[in-house]
This record gives structure tokens, sequence and C-alpha cells, in this order.
């Protein structure tokens, strides 16, 4: 029997200009295995602790969540590529710390590729990584790890005289190595360009068409969270769907018409 081999970091980088990517988050075994029918790659993304677990931004999100997330992902599926973000604090410091946990992320969960927020700053990272078996997808535009210091999740590029930046970041990431970059929260026309500049695809959150693939918060478009941005689509109804489900449960169990004949034991 053939084992079915999961999509490689080269043939993602080769879709640069061809059929866009597809791709969203997933933290869950049962999730997973659903999404893993129709993308290409898989995040598990450190949205997962304002998603699931509750908190404000993910700055709080430690190491061994991402870990126990990745591993359930990596569990209930078989065809995707599965990157697993590095949460604030796990690689800033230095190359060799962030060498040391993307290495334990990759040996725990059996992921294919770790993701790290940050342009230009992470270049030398982002080679150290990739030269030692450590496949990198960055991460650039709005970095919600840096949310504290750009005071707030911000659309990235509305004054021109910003494109610059953002454009060298992109440059630099792709020539340290990365094999695809995420543009999140900038104006449509600078991740347009972006995308023509570099030689490795761009992941577009809330930037264009033109990126060389798309991302979204799988809760989000599903939706099961009551606020979402504007450049989420919702293309589920899964919140007011759970909400049905568990009112009349409680119902039921009120009327003791819950559990019925069909579900004792006789
Ligand atoms: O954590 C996350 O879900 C992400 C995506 C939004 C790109 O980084
Ligand atoms: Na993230």
């Amino acid at each position: 029997q053939v084992k079915i081999r999961r999509n490689t970091v080269p043939q993602i980088a080769a879709r640069k200009g061809g059929e866009p990517i597809v791709s969203l988050t997933s933290y869950h075994a049962h999730t997973a295995a659903i999404v893993d029918k129709y993308a290409d790659f898989i995040l598990v993304g450190d949205s997962l602790g304002m998603v699931m677990h509750g908190m404000e931004s993910t700055v709080g999100v430690p190491l061994d969540l991402m870990i126990m997330h990745g591993k359930a992902v990596v569990r209930g599926t078989e065809k995707a590529l599965i990157v697993v973000d590095m949460p604030f604090g796990a690689y800033e410091e230095s190359p060799g710390v962030a060498f040391r946990n993307a290495a334990k992320i990759m040996k725990e969960t059996g992921c294919g590729a770790v993701k790290i927020e940050g342009g230009k700053r992470m270049a030398e990272t982002i080679t150290f990584l990739v030269e030692r078996g450590i496949p990198v997808m960055a991460h650039i535009g709005l970095t919600p790890q840096s949310s504290h210091v750009m005071g707030g999740f911000k659309t990235q590029g509305r004054e021109e005289d910003s494109w610059a930046a953002h454009e060298e970041d992109a440059r630099v990431v792709a020539e340290a190595g990365a094999f695809a970059v995420v543009l999140e929260g900038m104006v449509e026309p600078l991740a347009a360009k972006i995308t023509t500049q570099i030689s490795i695809p761009t992941i577009g959150i809330g930037a264009s068409a033109d990126c060389d693939g798309q991302i979204l918060v799988l809760e989000d478009m599903l939706g099961l969270n009551e606020w979402t941005p504007k450049f989420v689509k919702v293309y589920g109804d899964l919140g007011p769907a759970i909400e049905r489900a568990v009112g009349q449960y409680a119902e039921e169990v009120k009327d003791r018409s819950f559990p019925g004949e069909d579900q004792v034991y006789r």
C-alpha cells in the first residue's frame, strides 16, 4: 500500500503565479480533516489563542499550546502541508533560540514548516532556520504579535510613503529563503504590487485577490465569531446552527423528551 504523501514545501513554492493556493487555519483534528480535502496547506495559527481560548491578543500564546494543537491537526490530516505558527517570544531573541523552538515544534508535531512574523528584522533568522532544515513561511504587513507596538490591529499601507518599507520586507524575506509570505491587512494595490515583485507565493488575508493564494481563519468564515472584520467573507452559519441545537437540547432535557425511546437501553 502506497502512503499518500503530503503536499511539500517545494510544491507550494512552485505555485507562484499559477493556480491560486487554497489555505485555511485549523486547530483541531476534526475540522482539519474536513479542511484537508480542499486546502493546499493548513495553518495552525496562533490566532487560536483568541479564537479557541478567549485571549485578547496572540501575545500570551505559549509554545506548548501551539504544539498541542499542531499535533491534533497533523493527526487529523493526510494531504495538506501543515504549517505551525511560532508564538510570540519563541523566536525573536536570536536565530539560535528560534531554531531550538522551531525544531521542537517540528519534532513534536510532525508539521512540515513554521511561520514567523516580521520582515527585514527576521531575515537572518529565516536563513538560519532554512539552512538547517526548517522551512519558513514569513508574515508581513499587519503582524498581530506586534499589536502593542502598533497600537492595535491597523491596516498597513494607507499612506503611500509607507509602501517602500513593506516592499522591502517582502523582497528581503524572499531572498532570506522563506518559501512563501503571508500578506496580512494591507491595502489592495500594495499587496498586488508586492506579488509582482517577488519570486515566492504571497498568501493574502485582508490583502488582494491578485495574491498567489488566500487564507482565512476557519471560525471566522464559518460564522462562529460574533464579530468579523471587513476582509472576512462569511461562508457558513455555524454560530446560529450551534445555538439552535443547544437550545433544543436544553428544552428536551427539561421536558424529559430527551433521552427518547431510541436513546435508551431496554
Ligand atoms: O494566526 C493566524 O491565524 C494567522 C493567519 C491569520 C495568517 O497568522
Ligand atoms: Na498568526
